[in-house]
């Protein structure tokens, strides 16, 4: 028999852990749809020489832990000044890119194994302190990119500044088969074995288009993009990234090149570019977890879309009507319906979740059609979702010849109304529609005649 104190220790039990469970079903489709997925992580020597590094190398770890296949690229910028101060030599940039003369090309190899050894020995502690401590992650370094000198620009020789000529994707891809995180440093090697200092935003966003990607994640120094008036902007296409680099607004150096070398990505094929602050703690994790994220997405595809639903929606529509059946504001269909049914359905997709949904059944002949499982997910209402749905509908409606769509329901009755829906009776449905009608839920029907 069950314990009589049980219950109540089970309701302040469940008090406190509400948040933790809420928290850990809205990231689970996320775990699911990450693992075996491969991401660029691009970050500054900055980032490195922060004391919080071994935060961002702990979220790192644990990504790897999820089966996420992860290539971390990293730059070297203050390491490397530090060095040149040292020996007293001069740090000259022109056009954002330092000219690496003999004396830096010695710094640059110093520095790049410096933060390559950092980054190993914290992968190497394992997560201390949790489930996965003593986990042991493998890192691979090595000549994974090929480089070829910037050469001389306006009468200026960048010596041993070179770019990406090409990224051994192969070799990267087999020390990830072999469950490695890849390391790749700033640096490029040419066939005639000089080496290059590379800016790490060429290297990151050129390993992300030869490995194909899905994410290339990029850590920036400051607070992120951010629009004129200083907020941030939660997601672009290429194109309106192009207008924000050429206009008149001012972005850091380091911001730039991570934007400008995403913008490249994502027109190379990178479905997904992430520009994340790297100073906000956690930001990796909220952002690839969290719905709506903590940093900008460039997409080559609007983030947000309208479309008809394919069979590959049946589990994102289930999820978005489960709650609303719950409370009884919807009818029940079951997945087996659900799928047969399908080709009936419209979705709105945002950022590969299905946030809205809506039903069209036309009664052939008779120039009706139903409109049904009207839905949008909570967090998405009062924003017009629902109305440009129904208007979606409605076009597609008319492009059947359809002329009167109908609607039964038992809370919406207004909402349909001041949409230009008017009620109506059981009697003008079509036949087959009567025969269904279930009088215990008693919906009131409404008509709109399209115009
Ligand atoms: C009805 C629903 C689809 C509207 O989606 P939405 O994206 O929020 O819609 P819009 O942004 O286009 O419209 C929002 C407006 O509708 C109003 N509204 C929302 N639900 C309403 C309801 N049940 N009755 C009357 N008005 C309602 C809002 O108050 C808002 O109006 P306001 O800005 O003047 O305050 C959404 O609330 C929902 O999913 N409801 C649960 C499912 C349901 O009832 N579906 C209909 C059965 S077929």
């Amino acid at each position: 028999m069950r314990n009589p104190g049980w219950g109540k220790l089970l309701s302040a039990k469940s008090e406190k852990t509400d948040t933790f469970v809420d928290w850990f079903r809205s990231s689970s489709p996320y775990i699911h749809a990450h693992r075996g997925r491969t991401f660029v992580v691009a970050f500054g020597g900055e980032a490195v020489a922060d004391e919080g590094f071994p935060n961002l190398i702990h979220d790192i770890a644990l990504l790897h832990g999820l089966g996420i296949r992860l290539v971390l690229v990293h730059g070297a910028r203050p390491q490397i000044e530090d060095r040149l101060r040292a020996r007293g030599a001069e740090i000259e940039y022109v056009n954002g890119l330092r000219i690496t003369d003999g004396a830096a090309l010695a710094c640059v190899k110093e520095a790049a194994g410096a933060v390559r050894v950092e980054i190993e020995a914290l992968l190497s502690m394992g997560l201390a302190n949790s489930p996965m401590a003593g986990a042991r992650i493998r890192v691979a370094s090595g000549n994974f990119v090929t480089a070829r000198p910037l050469g001389v620009r306006d009468g200026i020789d960048y010596c041993h500044t070179g770019e990406v000529r090409r990224v051994d994707a192969q070799a990267i891809q087999h020390r990830l088969d072999s469950g490695a995180i890849a390391l790749v440093p700033p640096i490029g090697y040419s066939p005639t074995g000089e080496v290059f200092n590379l800016g790490a935003t060429d290297v990151a966003g050129s390993t992300a288009v030869a490995l194909n990607a899905d994410k290339l994640i990029s850590l920036v120094e400051g607070e992120g993009l951010q629009d004129h008036s200083g907020r941030p902007i939660s997601n672009m296409v290429p194109a309106e990234a192009d207008r924000l680099l050429e206009g008149k607004q001012r972005f850091a150096e380091d911001l730039r090149q991570h934007l400008a070398a995403g913008i490249e990505a994502s027109r190379s094929g990178v479905s997904r570019v992430h520009l994340l602050s790297r100073q906000l703690d956690g930001a990796l994790l909220r952002e690839l977890f969290t719905r709506d994220g903590v940093g900008t997405l460039l997409t080559a595809a609007p983030f947000e879309d309208t479309r008809t639903a394919t069979i590959d929606d049946v589990g994102g529509i289930l999820e978005l009507l489960g709650p609303m059946e719950d409370e009884r504001v919807l009818v029940r269909r079951p997945r087996e319906l659900l799928e047969t049914e399908i080709h009936h359905f419209s979705v709105i997709e945002r950022d590969a979740m299905v946030i809205a949904c809506a039903a069209f059944y036309p009664y052939p002949g008779e120039y009706l059609a139903e409109l049904a499982c009207l839905a949008v997910h909570p967090e998405y209402r009062n924003s017009g979702r629902g109305d440009a749905l129904l208007q979606y509908v409605e076009q597609s409606a008319r492009e059947r010849d359809v002329r009167q769509l109908f609607v039964l329901t038992t809370r919406t009755a207004h909402w349909f109304m001041e949409r230009g829906f008017t009620v109506s009776d059981i009697e003008s449905l079509p036949v087959q529609r009567r025969q269904l009608y279930n009088y215990r839920r008693n919906s009131k029907v409404f008509i709109k005649v399209l115009s």
